[in-house]
């Protein structure tokens, strides 16, 4: 039975001498899209205005102070661009579809539902975001304010106009991934949700991002089957006016076929440690602050500290929302260094307070390393990050990337990457302070890091791709981390041979 997050780490660990052979069962593949039984979806216009400008620009300005989301073209402009599809592959019997945000095997474990109050053009109530038809699923009509708010554990005083809620399906990616797939739903998650940040905050809205709600509560309100679809994270809008709202809210079960759509393979299989993971995070810890920053509880020794200089203008080729549109994965890294100015501005993506800072607790889970493999004016080595301070610490020189491409399950093309950027944490200390629902802190911040590298890389005109499948214990054991610490996701970026 799992209780901690040190247990289902350990239990989804990949250990070079014990991996069992799996064949993928192709006749109970998932399905990628999520369909209600009699429900059609209300499409949204496509032709809205898309906020084209520098990438940088977007990550570096303020969260916005005020405001709401007009009408059904801003709606669909934010889901637009928190995910939508971008590229299509010839498959055997039908097209298969990639999407903005990144996901381990193209599995797309992660659902989107938005609580809308007030917005022209679309009831006030619960839809689900049917993304291959750019559309709404109605799930409830009315205002929902009042449960909204009961889920909330910061009320804030503020009543949200939007809320946005992304859960994971987990039978998609456990499908491929089995008991290592919870990583996923969580790192995937991650992604979309951050694409979902970066979008609010280019339409000037306040936005408040949230791990911690009852999920039982938010869970039964979605109508999603517990078992198989978990909530996690919710993202509010406040409405402007605060006297508005605070009514309504009878949130009656939703009937059974709408809780079947949960359901995505007729042969689906379950993954005790999946649910036992999930359910063991369900309770909330209200941890203070760490004393401490994550990046000195690895044990890691660091031999010196260098201030990290600000980068006034990146080196960027193509805009956001293009480059976004345009990110995909790339594994065909040349032997050719990024520059200096490309490295800093990988370190500004990662170290962009704004969006992160919002909720410390979050960004407090997680310590950022990274490894360097060619890169103009810093020397190969092991260096990590201290984002608050904007430092960056030496702790050992010598060429990594080549050793840690073995341990990535020997895919050796990730030794010709510039860097990898290394997502760490320290297990005992995420328990200790939170619990198990820390474990989804860190993997959810990890993943949000995560499509940030990928945008960036793309609007530089450099390659990046994710990496979650490794040898835990190899990369402990060769960044010389702690007993408590561990690798939760690597980021390879640089330059590549065909955009
Ligand atoms: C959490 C996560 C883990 C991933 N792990 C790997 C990996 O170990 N190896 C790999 O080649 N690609 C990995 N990827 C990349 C995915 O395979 C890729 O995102 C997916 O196939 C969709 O393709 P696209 O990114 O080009 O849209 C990972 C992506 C994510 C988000």
């Amino acid at each position: 039975m799992i209780t901690s997050c040190e247990q289902y780490h350990e239990e989804s660990s990949y250990d070079r001498h014990r991996m069992s052979g799996h064949f993928l069962d192709w006749a109970s593949q998932p399905a990628v899209f999520k369909a209600y039984q009699g429900i059609e979806p209300l499409e949204m216009p496509r032709d809205v205005a898309l906020p084209k400008r520098p990438f940088s620009s977007l990550l570096k300005e303020k969260a916005g102070k005020g405001g709401s989301i007009g009408d059904i073209k801003g709606l669909s402009r934010i889901l637009l661009l928190t995910n939508t599809l971008t590229a299509r592959a010839r498959h055997p019997d039908e097209h298969f579809y990639y999407r903005s945000a990144a996901s381990a095997g193209a599995l797309y474990p992660t659902e989107i539902y938005v609580v809308i109050q007030g917005v022209t053009g679309l009831d006030d109530g619960l839809h689900h975001f049917a993304i291959h038809r750019h559309g709404l699923h109605p799930l409830r009509q009315g205002d929902f304010t009042t449960p909204i708010l009961g889920m909330m554990q910061a009320r804030e005083g503020r009543i949200p106009q939007v809320t946005f809620f992304l859960t994971a399906i987990f039978f998609r990616s456990a499908w491929k991934y089995r008991t290592r797939a919870y990583r996923y739903h969580l790192l995937d998650t991650g992604h979309v949700l951050e694409d979902l940040m970066l979008a609010l905050k280019g339409e000037g809205l306040p936005a408040a991002l949230s791990y911690d709600f009852d999920d039982r509560a938010v869970n039964r309100f979605l109508g999603v089957d517990e078992k198989r679809e978990g909530a996690l994270a919710l993202v509010h809008v406040f409405d402007p006016s605060p006297s508005r709202g605070g009514e309504g809210g009878k949130t009656t079960e939703l009937p059974e076929a709408i809780r079947r759509a949960s359901v995505v393979s007729a042969r689906e299989v379950e993954y005790p440690a999946i649910r036992q993971m999930h359910e063991a995070a369900s309770q909330i810890v209200k941890g203070l602050l760490p004393e401490t920053r994550m990046v000195h509880e690895l044990g890691l020794e660091v031999e010196s500290w260098t201030k990290i200089r600000d980068l006034p203008a990146w080196p960027e080729k193509l805009e956001y929302p293009d480059a976004l549109f345009q990110r995909r994965s790339k594994r065909n890294f040349v032997d050719k260094a990024i520059t200096g100015d490309q490295m800093s501005a990988f370190i500004e993506t990662v170290c962009a307070g704004e969006g992160r800072d919002a909720t410390p607790k979050y960004d407090s889970s997680l310590a950022i390393g990274l490894l360097v493999g060619s890169v103009d004016g810093i020397e190969q080595g092991f260096y990590v990050l201290d984002h608050t301070c904007r430092e960056i610490g030496v702790i050992a020189k010598g060429s990594f990337e080549g050793k840690m491409a073995q341990v990535c399950l020997d895919q050796m093309w990730l030794a010709n990457a510039g860097a990898h950027f290394l997502f760490l944490t320290n297990l005992d200390m995420l328990s200790s302070t939170w619990g198990p629902r820390g474990y989804r802190y860190a993997m959810l911040t990890a993943g949000r890091l995560g499509q940030r590298l990928y945008v960036a890389a793309t609007a530089m005109g450099l390659g990046c791709c994710g990496i979650g499948a490794f040898y835990d214990g190899e990369a402990r054991e060769l960044l010389g981390l702690n007993e408590g610490s561990r690798l939760l996701y690597l980021v390879a970026v640089g330059p590549v041979k065909k955009l």
